[in-house]
């Protein structure tokens, strides 16, 4: 076969996840409310790909909306290439303040998304323990949540995220509340198990650093309404690891970031 046949018959990459033109607009009575400016965005195939933008500029609406939680005010969304109008189940979801059902056990949690898809009981309960298993929380699937740290508990309702759907995950600002060691190993947690997973994310955070620290590409957003106003490859090495962030590149593009964001808000 030669190379322009090769290409040919090379099907064109489907993306995870094609946002094209979204925007937003909350109705409050008479007040409208503009939280979202026409948006375009991509996530490829394994793409790990991060939002970071002024608090209140409208990151967790557009979540909703990929999610299918909310509806847009215009534009479409296609998720595997296709634009269906009920997108409940094509992305696992980890909302910002993810709750953990405290009167369930660890496993049951992760099970979760299971039940709501009346998966049969002994089949989610026996994938809950393989993922449990997997990613290192199988001693703590019959303990309650109350009796976790804040890290594990991010970590169970992460499981019971991937759980629901492996394939793309929406998780918003999961490490926000986590100390700056805690969060570091949740960070790498995450990348493992993106990796292994093979997994599209998009994921959003306020810090530069763990944006840089995960992302295969960083969008940055404006002040609400939120529209793109850069977007930054981070061509660090993989697997990632700490030491990246301290390479004259990564320094560089730490301070690019910091710029746009503060100009953004006007600092
Ligand atoms: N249901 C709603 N009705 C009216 N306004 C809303 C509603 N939900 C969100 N908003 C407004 O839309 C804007 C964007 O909110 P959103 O939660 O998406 O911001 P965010 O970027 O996720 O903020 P943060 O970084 O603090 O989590 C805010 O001004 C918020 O008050
Ligand atoms: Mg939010």
């Amino acid at each position: 076969m030669d190379s322009q046949q090769a290409i040919l018959e090379t099907p064109p990459q489907v993306p995870k996840l094609a946002v094209c033109g979204i925007s937003k607009v909350y109705r409050d009575g008479t007040r409208h409310v503009p939280a979202l400016d026409p948006i375009d965005l991509t996530v490829a195939q394994g793409e790990f790909v991060t939002l970071i933008g002024p608090s209140g500029c409208g990151k967790s609406t557009l979540f909703n909306i990929i999610a299918g939680v909310d509806e847009a005010s215009e534009g479409s969304i296609t998720i595997d290439g296709h634009s269906n109008v009920t997108r409940a189940g094509q992305c696992g979801y980890m909302l910002q303040q993810p709750l953990l059902l405290s009167w369930r056990t660890v496993e049951e949690n992760v099970m979760l998304g299971l039940d709501v898809r009346h998966v049969p009981h002994k089949q989610a309960q026996q994938a809950a323990q393989e993922l449990l298993k997997r990613f290192g929380l199988a001693e703590f699937a019959q303990s309650y949540p109350t009796t976790l740290s804040g890290g594990m508990r991010q970590r169970v309702a992460l499981l019971r995220t991937v759980l629901f759907n492996s394939s793309f995950l929406l998780l918003d600002e999961p490490f926000g509340a986590l100390d700056a060691l805690t969060r570091f190993s949740l960070q790498m947690w995450l990348l493992e198990l993106w990796q292994t997973l093979q997994a599209s994310v998009l994921f959003i955070t306020h810090d530069v650093r763990e944006a840089m620290l995960l992302s295969d590409r960083v969008y940055v957003l404006s002040a609400r309404p939120a529209h793109v106003l850069r977007v930054i490859n981070i061509d660090l090495p993989r697997p990632r690891k700490q030491e990246h962030l301290a390479l004259p590149a990564s320094l560089l593009l730490e301070q690019e970031l910091l710029h746009v964001l503060m100009k953004e808000q006007g600092l």
